[in-house]
């Protein structure tokens, strides 16, 4: 293509002002010539500009009189300006480095014409210009640090993460879930007065509204063969409409925490009256006097569980309420950032967790148990999966380069509940590390969480189709301590893409 330069697309004649004009003249002439600026010349020659920015100076300067005040009085005078040869790239250049949106051209510092901004987004084929602050991340946003955060961190290097300053694998192994809520919401771990006071606040929220009560069992039976959430993400949609959650922006840190208390309560007793309902039983109204996790088993099968069991299923539950920026924090920090109401970031990162690479992967792991079969099949099984381009689910993490301390606690947790996948599924864990090592070396590839959670979670009774809503119950609370902390100090998260695509603006065809 022929280049162009500015001769090609310069607007003449330009509209001019003398110096002696009152503003209120030039004024007229522009709004006459739909114009947005006029150049002041004294002979021929440009001594200044006069733009639309200039009269909103002027209107907002309570004492020019406006009607007397000349054009070089208000005018930038000495303007910036150009020759008809210059390459038009090289002009746009100049006009987005200096913020100028108007250029005289002249020819012997006479004036012949003026580019505008306009007339340069008008023609084809203008590159776009890097603006200054602007950094290309890498895919998948790898390693970008988006926000600063007191809730939780993961040093994937250390194999160690943490909630504000304790070690999460150290509160999974000393204290009770609402502990750990109480923590990321309040900041500090409870007292005994302030755990009594915090349950007894939970306990009425667990009570799923009436409206949505009715609704429950249409959403329950919809679907042949619904994603691990599809349900919940419905369900929790009603519930935040019937609680009437008002946009995070409209709201205070009181009424914003009180709409995060209840979504994180109604969560689990949503999920097992969900479950019931598809298997065509009533649900089971929340337990008065247990903890998270045993009330949810209990919710599940009517029948207080064995401790042995809801103990194990409460610590895998706390290792998984929060984990740095994870895709599903992000998305609810990305929502909240708009204002939104609570309910609304919590769907969205429940629709975000949904995926296989991020919280749908723990009943494929124990799918994957079964599709081995017995210990000798576990090395042709993997290396045959890998080398036609599959992913062994429960192993790899963007962060973890090591051990995922997450996975190393279940697998203990797993050993002290014993049965006879614990054995298979260790064996299996070592023969999937040595693989991944020789097939993809220097990747560190290792179990991630979602691993012995399946195994974990089956020994206690949880069906497969509940491992994912298990881990988005636990994890709503920390996406909730996310969306209090990001309302608390918002700005909208808006960031840039790279187009790539034909060179615009391309003419628009005549429709056929
Ligand atoms: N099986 C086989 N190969 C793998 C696996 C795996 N589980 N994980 C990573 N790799 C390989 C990739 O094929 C890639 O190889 P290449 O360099 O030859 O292309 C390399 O390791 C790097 O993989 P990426 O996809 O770039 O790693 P990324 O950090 O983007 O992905 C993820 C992390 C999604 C967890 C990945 O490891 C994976 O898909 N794992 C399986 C799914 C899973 O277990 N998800 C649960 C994660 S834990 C959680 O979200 C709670």
């Amino acid at each position: 293509m022929a280049t162009r330069t500015v001769a090609d697309i310069m607007s003449r004649p330009v509209i001019t002002a003398e110096p002696a004009e009152t503003v209120a003249a030039a004024a007229a002439r522009m709004e006459e010539h739909h114009v947005g600026s006029v150049v002041v010349v004294d002979s021929g020659r440009p001594i200044g500009i006069l733009t639309e920015r200039d009269l909103v100076r002027l209107a907002a300067s309570a004492d020019a009189d406006v009607s007397a005040v000349k054009v070089t009085e208000w005018m930038t005078g000495d303007p910036y300006t150009v020759e008809p040869h210059v390459e038009v790239i090289d002009a746009w250049a100049t006009l987005a480095e200096k913020g100028y949106r108007h250029i005289p051209v002249v020819v012997d510092a006479t004036l012949v014409g003026i580019v505008t901004i306009r007339d340069l987004v008008r023609i084809a084929q203008i590159q776009p210009m890097e603006h200054p602050s602007q950094t290309t991340a890498p895919k998948g946003l790898e390693g970008l640090v988006v926000a600063e955060t007191a809730v939780g961190d993961v040093r994937g290097l250390e194999g160690f993460y943490h909630y504000r300053q304790y070690n999460a694998v150290e509160l999974a192994e000393k204290r009770s879930l609402e502990d750990v809520w109480h923590l990321l919401f309040q900041g500090e771990l409870p007292t005994a007065e302030q755990r009594r006071d915090f349950l007894q606040e939970i306990r009425p929220l667990q009570t799923v509204p009436e409206a949505v009560k009715s609704m429950l069992p249409v959403i329950a039976r919809s679907g042949t063969r619904p994603g691990p959430l599809d349900a919940l993400r419905t369900a929790l949609s009603a519930a935040a409409q019937a609680l009437d959650m008002p946009p995070s922006l409209d709201v205070d840190a009181p009424r914003l925490r009180m709409d995060a208390m209840r979504v994180c309560a109604v969560v689990p007793t949503l999920i097992m009256a969900l479950y019931r309902l598809r298997q065509g039983l009533d649900p089971v109204d929340p337990h008065p006097d247990l903890g998270y996790s045993a009330n949810y088993l209990y919710m599940l099968s009517g029948e207080v569980p064995d401790p042995v069991h809801a103990r194990a299923v409460e610590q895998y539950q706390i290792s998984t309420i929060d984990h740095g920026f994870n895709a599903s924090t992000f998305t609810a920090r990305v929502v909240t950032s708009t204002g939104a109401d609570l309910g609304s970031a919590v769907v969205a990162a429940l629709g975000s967790l949904s995926g296989p690479l991020h919280g749908g992967a723990p009943s494929r792991a124990l799918d994957m148990l079964d599709a081995i079969g017995s210990p000798d099949n576990a090395e042709g099984w993997i290396r045959h999966a890998v080398q036609s381009g599959g992913r062994i689910m429960g192993f790899g993490h963007r962060v973890y380069k090591t051990d995922d301390p997450r996975s190393v606690m279940l697998r203990g947790v797993a050993e002290r509940l014993g049965g006879h996948n614990v054995e298979f599924a260790k064996q299996v864990e070592r023969t999937v590390v040595d693989v991944l090592a020789e097939l993809k070396p220097g990747r560190n590839l290792y179990a991630n969480v979602e691993f012995y959670a399946g195994v974990v979670m089956d020994r206690c009774g949880l069906p497969r189709e509940l491992f994912t809503p298990t881990f988005a119950s636990s994890r709503t609370i920390g996406w909730c301590a996310n969306i209090l902390e990001q309302a608390a100090d918002n700005r909208i998260m808006r960031p840039s893409a790279r187009y790539v695509g034909p060179p615009p603006p391309q003419p628009v065809p005549a429709a056929e």
